[in-house]
């Protein structure tokens, strides 16, 4: 198996995101000294048309990164993006850009900072509208009406500004503002995790609503796998720059293979309390994989879709252990 191997296998399902071997590295100056930070480092992974992809790692991980290059906030160091067949991670021009923002809406994790709040909600969401060339009045008001309602807010709210709203309903705005220019796939970017535990269920069930009714495709950023785990239909687990695993969720939670996925299992909480007691957290050191020169890690496919990031002798026992 080589590094391609998980680029040329895959699932049935129509791929409308490739991911490869894209990489993001930030340079910054301290002092007179540069330092570089891989925030994304060889990072290859697909989504197919209508699923819902969940990214998942801890802090800093390089999940964010991950979603502003693909819409190219970021211009990429290295690697491809292709949505839709098309390259979307070359030079940028106006087409280009076009091409992306008609296709990729983004939901950002704190609703607070991303809406601004001089604008009333209808100024904000109207604004993807009319960017496109959308002038007429009476028509942005009808949409921008059409859409709280979908998004199970008022007509009323449009007049309102962002701070008169609860948590929860800034971030409904925040997703009518993405989805009022009908794109094709949203990258939401831990869109519940600035929210009371009891409001995240709403959005999470408001996000899969509106994925069936749009046919969106999503791409959810999280950092624990206890929130992807009932609704994403694959995962990708991602390590310090890496995606370290990726498979179908249900092979993903049945047959864990590296350790840092086992590891962050091992964080989620049981609802048993029997179950809760006897919960042993597992503590990931990436010390033990050993890399060095002669013993590379790259991507291997163990089954159809589970792909992981290790080295030849690696990938023989997690075979082994995937089989047992
Ligand atoms: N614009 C930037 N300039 C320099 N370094 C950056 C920049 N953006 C991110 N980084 C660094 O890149 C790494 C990955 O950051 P990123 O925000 O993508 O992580 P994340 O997985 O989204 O984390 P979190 O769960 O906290 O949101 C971090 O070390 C971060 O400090
Ligand atoms: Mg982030």
């Amino acid at each position: 198996m080589g590094k391609d191997s998980m680029t040329n296998l895959g699932g049935s399902g129509e791929r409308i995101l490739d991911v490869e071997h894209l990489s993001m590295y930030f340079t910054t100056k301290k002092r007179g000294r540069t330092s570089t930070v891989k925030a994304v480092d060889d990072v290859s992974f697909y989504v197919k048309k209508g699923e819902t992809f969940g990214l998942v790692g801890e802090s800093g991980c390089g999940k964010t990164t991950t979603g502003r290059t693909i819409i190219r906030l970021y211009d990429p160091t290295g690697g491809t993006v292709k949505f839709d067949g098309r390259e979307i991670s070359g030079r940028m021009d106006k087409n280009l850009h076009k091409y992306i923002t008609d296709n990729i809406a983004m939901i950002f994790q704190d609703p607070i900072a991303s809406l601004n709040p001089r604008m009333t909600v209808q100024e904000i969401i109207a604004e993807g509208l009319k960017i496109r060339g959308v002038k007429d009045a009476g028509e942005l008001r009808r949409q921008v009406v059409a859409m709280l309602e979908h998004v199970g807010l008022q007509a009323e709210h449009a007049s309102r500004y962002p701070h008169e709203f609860s948590g929860g309903q800034r971030q409904r705005i925040g997703i009518a503002r993405a989805l009022i220019v009908q794109p094709q796939m949203v990258i939401a970017d831990e869109p519940v995790s600035a929210l009371d535990v009891s409001v995240q269920a709403q959005v999470i069930n408001l996000l899969n609503k509106l994925k069936g009714e749009m046919g969106l495709t999503i791409l959810f950023i999280a950092h624990n796998l206890s929130v992807v785990k009932y609704f994403s239909d694959r995962i990708g687990v991602m390590y310090y720059g890496k995606l370290v695993e990726m498979a179908d969720s249900e092979e993903l939670f049945k047959n864990p293979l590296h350790p840092y996925t086992k590891a962050l299992l091992s964080a989620i909480p049981e609802p048993d309390p029997i179950n809760e007691k006897k919960r042993v957290k597992i503590h990931y050191d990436p010390e033990i994989h050993k890399y060095d020169e002669s013993n590379n890690p790259s991507y291997h496919e163990v089954a159809p879709g589970h792909t992981i990031y290790c080295s030849d002798e690696e990938f023989e026992n997690y075979r082994k252990e995937w089989r047992a």
